[in-house]
C-alpha cells in the first residue's frame, strides 16, 4: 500500500499463506504485523514457526523421504502436536492438486513436468523459507481466530492498515468453497466493518457484478486488475479501497505460486512488463 507515513500496525485478517504480511515484515513496512486465520491447519504452521519451532519444522521437512506411500502414511496419522500438524499441512499443500488444503483435494499424480508427487516438493527451499521467517518473527503477531473480531478490535485505530483478501464466494462463486475449509464469509458485514475502520484498507476480490455493487453501495473505489495465477491463466480481480488513485492503470500483477515464500525481492505482487 502506498501510504504517506508508515503505519504502526498492519493487519491481514484473512492471512492464508500470508504473503503480503511477510513482505510487510521483511521490508519493515509497519511496526507490528497482525495475521489472523481461522483454519486450524494453516494456523498450526504459523504458530509453529512463530513460537520458536521453525528449526524443528525445517528439519522435519529436510528429513522426510517423500513418496506416494510415505505421504499417504503421513496423512492417515492424527497429528499428536501442533508441530506435527504444521508438517502435515505443508506436506499437503505441496503435494495436493493446486496446493488445496480443503477436504477432497487429490494428491498430485502426474504433477508438474510429469514428476508426480515430487514436482512441487523442494525441501531445501521450503526449509530455508521457514527458517527465514524466524528473522522477523518478533514483529509478527499471529491470531488463530476470526477476521471479523480482530478487525472490529482495531476499528478505531487510525494507525492500523488492513489488507483484506477473503475467500471469493460473493455472488455464489464456488472457487472459494472449493479451495478453503472456511469459505463462508458475510461479505455485506465485511464491507460494513471496512466502512467504519478509522485506518486505511485495501481489499482484493474477484471482479464480479455483486462485488462491484457492494463497493458502490459503500462508497468505495474499485479498480480491475489482471492477475496471473499459479496456472498462468489471466483472471480479473478487483482492488477495493477508499482512494485508489495510487494504483496505476493497466499492467498485470503476478500471484506467487507458493505460500511461505519469503525472499523480499520475489514476494511482492509485482507489475509485469507490458508486452
Ligand atoms: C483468499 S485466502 C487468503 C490468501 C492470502 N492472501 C495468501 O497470501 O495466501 C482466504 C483465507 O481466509 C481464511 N478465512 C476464511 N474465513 C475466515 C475468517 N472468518 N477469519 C479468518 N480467516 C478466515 C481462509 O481459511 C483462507 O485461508
Amino acid at each position: 500500500m502506498s501510504l504517506p507515513s508508515q503505519p504502526a500496525i498492519f493487519v491481514e485478517p484473512f492471512a492464508g499463506g500470508g504473503i503480503i504480511s511477510l513482505t510487510a515484515a521483511f521490508e519493515q513496512l509497519a511496526d507490528l504485523i497482525v495475521m489472523v486465520e481461522l483454519d486450524e491447519q494453516i494456523a498450526a504452521v504459523w504458530q509453529t514457526i512463530l513460537a520458536g519451532d521453525a528449526q524443528w519444522l525445517a528439519k522435519r521437512i529436510l528429513n522426510f523421504d517423500l513418496s506416494p506411500e510415505s505421504a499417504k502414511a503421513e496423512f492417515t496419522k492424527t497429528p499428536n502436536s501442533q508441530c506435527e500438524r504444521a508438517f502435515q499441512t505443508i506436506l499437503k499443500n505441496r503435494t495436493a492438486h493446486g496446493g488445496i488444503l480443503a477436504e477432497g483435494a487429490g494428491v498430485l499424480k502426474n504433477g508438474e513436468n510429469g514428476k508426480g508427487i515430487l514436482s512441487r516438493w523442494y525441501p531445501q527451499t521450503i526449509a530455508r523459507r521457514i527458517t527465514n521467517i524466524e528473522l522477523v518473527a518478533k514483529r509478527i503477531e499471529f491470531i488463530h481466530g476470526d477476521a471479523f473480531e480482530v478487525m472490529t478490535q482495531h476499528r478505531k485505530n487510525k494507525d492500523a492498515v488492513f489488507f483484506i483478501d477473503p475467500p471469493y464466494t460473493a455472488g455464489g462463486k464456488s472457487a472459494g468453497s472449493r479451495l478453503y475449509t472456511h469459505s463462508v464469509v458475510d461479505h455485506e458485514k465485511l464491507f460494513s466493518i471496512c466502512k467504519n475502520l478509522k485506518g486505511d484498507f485495501l481489499m482484493t476480490y474477484d471482479n464480479a457484478e455483486e462485488v462491484l455493487a457492494l463497493a458502490k453501495r459503500h462508497g468505495f473505489e474499485t479498480k480491475a486488475i489482471s492477475m496471473k495465477n499459479t496456472h498462468h491463466a489471466e483472471m480479473d480481480e478487483l482492488l477495493i479501497g477508499r482512494d485508489l488513485s495510487w494504483v496505476e492503470d493497466g499492467g498485470i500483477f503476478r500471484e506467487e505460486s507458493t505460500p511461505y515464500k519469503v525472499a523480499p525481492s520475489k514476494t511482492k505482487p509485482r507489475r509485469a512488463k507490458r508486452s
